[in-house]
């Protein structure tokens, strides 16, 4: 370990409290200098560490600063952040990023966040807007042991991870709507882009892009999105630590995603159903070049919806946008 991971480690121990220079050069057998010398490295990351004559250090609660540091103290993962991090103020998209990491063989569990992204990504091509401070972006690279027939599992896996955190932490009535927008109430909390690079029959990598709105305020939305997007903060009217939602978030994720390849999709396909609003309700669905409506019957094993057209054919729907419709459609 490095003199500054030393330093730092130490710091995290004794979060929120005075240290002095004196205790901290005894205690770390390093010199006052070097102290001082480190401590300045540390604030040039980002970390905020406040000094008093006679009182020494105070390592401030940096719980909600996006530094790999502070996202891997206490981070109880055996593989999701436990490699390389990469944080950025700003970015084009951490998908963009984290799939130029991927192609140059970066590790299963490296992570991508940025705290804005230029050109941030949504499904279908759209934009998706982000607040800096207020939301998460990131991306997570894995390498699923699956045939890229399955691939769709797993995108279904990540909402039911995102939602099942969100549910734990906030207790809001947090809703999946297929494939992987959370809503509450009908506006969007968060969304998920999956990315993949396929062989013949591996997959070579999965890139998981999300984008969570935790302490946007109502002001924070544009406002041709007021009436389509929501955040923790404004369902909850209290703050969230992006830092500890984001650690929660990696915990139960690779819980599923050592499942999913172990055990197959069949939990996870039930606690989808449990979440999602869809099954059993009447819907339009825009593919690329169709319409097609009807009732949702299931989704299948390889995470494709089932759509049930009034003439009783059952189609199976990969992708598209689906409208729920009051009455059955005809
Ligand atoms: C959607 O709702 O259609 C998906 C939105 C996904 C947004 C996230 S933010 C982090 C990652 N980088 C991107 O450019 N997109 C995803």
């Amino acid at each position: 370990m490095s003199t500054l991971e030393t330093i730092l480690k130490y710091f995290l121990q004794n979060k929120n409290h005075w240290l002095s220079g004196e205790d901290l050069s005894r205690e770390l057998k390093i010199s006052r200098a070097a102290i001082n010398k480190h401590i300045s490295k540390l604030r040039e990351k980002g970390f905020e560490i406040n000094s008093a004559p006679r009182k020494g250090y105070y390592f401030a609660d940096s719980s909600d600063s996006l530094l790999p540091e502070i996202i891997q103290d206490g981070l109880k993962t055996q593989i999701l952040g436990q490699k390389q991090i990469l944080v950025f103020k700003e970015t084009d998209s951490t998908n963009i990023q984290a799939k130029m990491l991927a192609v140059q063989n970066a590790e299963e569990g490296t992570l991508v966040i940025t705290e804005q992204q230029t050109t941030g990504r949504g499904r279908r091509g759209r934009f998706w807007h982000s607040v800096p401070g207020k939301s998460l972006s990131f991306s997570v690279i894995l390498r699923p042991e699956l045939s890229p027939a399955m691939a769709p599992q797993i995108t279904l896996m990540i909402a039911v991870a995102l939602t099942e955190t969100l549910i734990e932490q906030t207790a809001l009535p947090i809703e999946i709507k297929w494939p992987n927008d959370l809503l509450i109430h009908g506006r969007k909390l968060a969304g998920i882009l999956t990315e993949i690079s396929t062989e013949m029959d591996s997959i070579d990598y999965l890139v998981a892009g999300i984008g969570l709105n935790i302490n946007l305020l109502e002001e924070d939305v544009p406002e041709p999105l007021k009436q389509i997007i929501t955040s923790l903060q404004i369902e909850k009217k209290m703050t969230f630590s992006r830092v500890n939602m984001l650690k929660s978030f990696l915990v139960t994720l690779e819980k599923y995603y050592l499942e999913l390849q172990s055990q197959g999709f069949e939990n996870i396909s039930a606690l989808w159903k449990k979440h999602s609003n869809i099954i059993g309700k009447h819907v339009s669905v825009s593919l690329h070049k169709q319409e097609l409506s009807g009732t949702i019957d299931d989704i299948d094993l390889d995470g494709s919806l089932l759509l049930k057209d009034h003439s009783g054919k059952i189609h199976r729907i990969f992708s598209g946008d689906i409208q729920i419709t009051d009455s059955p459609a005809h």
